[in-house]
C-alpha cells in the first residue's frame, strides 16, 4: 500500500483560528481525501506552535501563564477543524513531551555535526515574524515586509546555526528536484531566494523562558522556528530512540502558506540534511487569502472567522468555496459577494439543480426506481475524461482545477438531460436509459466530489440509492462507467443548496 503523509503548518496559538488557517487546513484535508479514496495510507497531521516571544506576550496580555494560556487556546484550534469536518489522523502540540524529545535529538544531531555555534547577534526582529531582518529586506521607518509594522533591536549571545554552509548543497538537492516545490512559480521564489545568499540563523535565546531548553547549555532556549518545524518529525515518533519514524518519513507533502517558505524550503531541508535525516519530497505552497487587499491576518486585524461563514452558507458550501475559487499558489480575494456568488452558480444552480431534476424526473416517469445506464452513453466518455482530469489535478495540489474537471461532467449531464428533455416525453426504454446516465453521472460525481464535500457526497449517494459509504470507495475502479445498481430507490429530498440571496 502506498504511504501519503502530508502536513499543514502548526498554527501560532496567539489567537484563535480565522479564515486563513481554515484555507490551508481545509485544502490539505481535501487532498489527503482524496488519497483515500486512491486506497492510500495516509496520515494528515495539523496542530500548534505555542512556545516563543509571541506567545510569551501573548499570554502576558491575557494575564496568564503561557501554558495555561496556550491550553485555553489549542483546544480551539481542534474544535473549528472538527465543525470544519476535517479528517486530520493527528494534532501535535509543541508543549508535549514527544515534540520536545525530538527537538532536543534533532538539535543534539545538528550540534554533533558541528553545524551548531555559540555566536553574538545584533539586528532588526519582528516578533509576529519571529524572524530577524537585514536593512535591505525592512521597508522605509523599519517596517516588516510581511507585518509592515516596526521592528525591534535585539542584541543576544545566541547558538548559530550554519545555513551560509548550505547554500550549494541546497541549490543542488533542488536542481535535481525541479517539482519539489509547487506551483512552480512560487518554488522560483525559493530558488531566488537561497541563490541571494544564506546567512547563518540564530536557533537560541537566552532573554526568553518560554520555550525548549538546547541539551548542551540549559540556560539557552530553543528557538521557535527550530522548535517548530521538527513538529513533523516528532509526530511520527523521531526521537524516540527507533527508527520507527521512517514508516512515515519522508513526508510526501508539506502544505504551507508563501509567507513561510524561507523557514519551509530553506532552514528546514538544511536542518535535515546537517542532522542526516531525508529531506521531505514536496512542498506545496499556498498563496494568501486576501481581503481589502490585504493577507487576512490577526496583525492586520482584517480576520473572518470561518465558523460563521458556515452558519450562512453549509459547511461544504463553505469547503467548496475554499477549494475552488482560487488555484491553489496564487492570493485569493475574500468577499461575501464572491462566496454567495460562487455558492449559487456551481452548487445551487450545477450539482444542486442536477440532483434535484434526476430526482423529480425519476419520481415521476420512473416510479422512484432507479434505471440502468446504458454502456454506449455519451456521458461515458465524458465521465472518463473528468476523472483523468480530477486525478491529475488533485495530484498536483490543485483542489481549484480538480473540482473544474469534475463539474465538467456535471454540466455534461445537464446538458444532455436538456438535449433529451425526459421530463417532455412519454415513460418507457428511452427516457430510462437517459435517466440511468444521469444516476450514473451522480454517482461517479459524488465519489469525485467526496474529497471537497464529504457530508453532500454521502447524500447524493444515498438519494440515488447507492448503499455504504462514498468513502469507502476506491478509485480508480469505482469511476469506471456502468456501476450504477438499476432498481434502488431514488429519494428527493430538500434541495441540497437553497439559493441564497445577497
Ligand atoms: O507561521 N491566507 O503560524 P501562523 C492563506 N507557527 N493562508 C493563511 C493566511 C491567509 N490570509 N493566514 C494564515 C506560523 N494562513 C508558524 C508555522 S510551521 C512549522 C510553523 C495559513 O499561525 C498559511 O498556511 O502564522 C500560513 O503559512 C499559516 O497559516 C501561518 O500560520
Ligand atoms: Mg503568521
Amino acid at each position: 500500500m502506498t504511504r501519503f503523509y502530508a502536513t499543514t503548518p502548526i498554527y501560532y496559538v496567539n489567537a484563535e483560528p480565522h479564515l486563513g488557517h481554515a484555507y490551508t487546513t481545509i485544502i490539505g484535508d481535501a487532498i489527503t481525501r482524496w488519497h483515500r479514496l486512491l486506497g492510500d495510507d495516509v496520515k494528515y497531521l495539523t496542530g500548534t506552535d505555542e512556545h516563543g516571544l509571541k506567545i510569551q506576550q501573548a499570554a502576558d496580555a491575557a494575564n496568564m501563564g503561557p501554558q495555561e494560556f496556550t491550553d485555553s487556546i489549542a483546544p480551539k484550534f481542534a474544535e473549528a477543524w472538527t465543525r470544519l469536518n476535517i479528517a486530520n489522523d493527528d494534532f501535535i502540540r509543541t508543549t508535549e513531551p514527544r515534540h520536545k524529545a525530538a527537538v532536543t535529538e534533532l538539535l543534539q544531531r545538528c550540534y554533533d555535526a558541528g553545524d551548531i555555534e555559540l555566536d553574538t547577534f545584533a539586528g532588526k526582529y519582528c516578533v509576529p515574524c519571529e524572524e530577524y531582518y537585514t536593512d535591505d529586506e525592512l521597508g522605509e521607518g523599519d517596517l516588516c515586509p510581511i507585518h509592515q509594522r516596526q521592528v525591534e533591536y535585539f542584541e543576544e549571545e545566541n547558538y548559530f546555526f550554519r545555513l551560509s554552509r548550505f547554500e550549494d548543497r541546497l541549490l543542488d538537492w533542488y536542481s535535481k528536484r525541479p517539482n519539489a516545490m509547487i506551483p512552480e512559480h512560487r518554488g522560483n521564489e525559493v530558488l531566488g531566494l537561497i541563490k541571494s545568499g544564506l546567512r547563518d540563523f540564530s536557533i537560541s535565546r537566552t532573554s526568553l523562558e518560554w520555550g525548549i531548553p538546547l541539551p548542551w547549555d540549559s540556560k539557552h532556549v530553543t528557538y521557535v522556528w527550530f522548535d517548530a518545524l521538527t513538529n513533523y518529525l516528532s509526530a511520527v515518533g523521531f526521537g524516540d530512540g527507533t527508527d520507527e519514524y521512517k514508516k512515515w518519513w519522508p513526508v510526501d507533502y508539506h502544505l504551507i502558506g508563501k509567507d513561510i517558505v524561507r523557514q519551509h524550503c530553506v532552514y528546514w531541508p538544511a536542518m535535515l540534511m546537517s542532522a542526516g535525516v531525508e529531506l521531505p519530497k514536496q512542498w506545496a505552497i499556498g498563496g494568501w487569502l486576501l481581503s481589502g487587499g490585504e493577507k487576512m491576518s490577526k496583525t492586520s486585524g482584517n480576520v473572518v472567522n470561518p465558523l460563521d461563514l458556515i452558519d450562512d452558507i453549509g459547511l461544504d458550501g463553505f469547503r467548496y468555496y475554499v477549494l475552488a475559487e482560487t488555484p491553489y499558489g496564487s492570493d485569493g480575494d475574500f468577499t461575501y459577494e464572491g462566496l454567495v456568488g460562487r455558492y449559487n452558480s456551481d452548487l445551487a444552480n450545477n450539482l444542486g439543480n442536477l440532483m434535484a431534476r434526476v430526482a423529480t424526473v425519476v419520481g415521476k416517469m420512473c416510479d422512484g426506481i432507479g434505471t440502468a445506464p446504458a454502456g454506449d452513453s455519451p456521458l461515458a466518455e465524458a465521465a472518463a475524461t473528468a476523472f483523468a482530469e480530477t486525478a491529475a489535478q488533485w495530484g498536483i495540489a490543485q483542489p481549484s482545477r480538480a473540482l473544474e474537471a469534475t463539474w465538467q461532467l456535471i454540466r455534461a449531464t445537464n446538458a444532455h438531460l436538456e438535449t433529451n428533455e425526459p421530463w417532455k416525453s412519454e415513460p418507457g426504454p428511452d427516457v430510462d436509459a437517459v435517466m440511468g446516465d444521469a444516476l450514473e453521472a451522480l454517482r461517479i460525481v459524488a465519489i469525485l466530489a467526496s474529497p471537497a464535500m464529504p457530508e453532500t457526497s454521502q447524500a447524493i449517494w444515498e438519494r440515488i440509492g447507492m448503499t455504504g459509504n462514498v468513502i469507502d470507495q476506491r478509485l480508480p475502479a469505482a469511476a469506471a462507467w456502468g456501476q450504477y445498481a438499476p432498481g434502488s430507490t431514488v429519494i428527493k429530498g430538500d434541495a441540497l443548496f437553497p439559493r441564497i440571496k445577497l
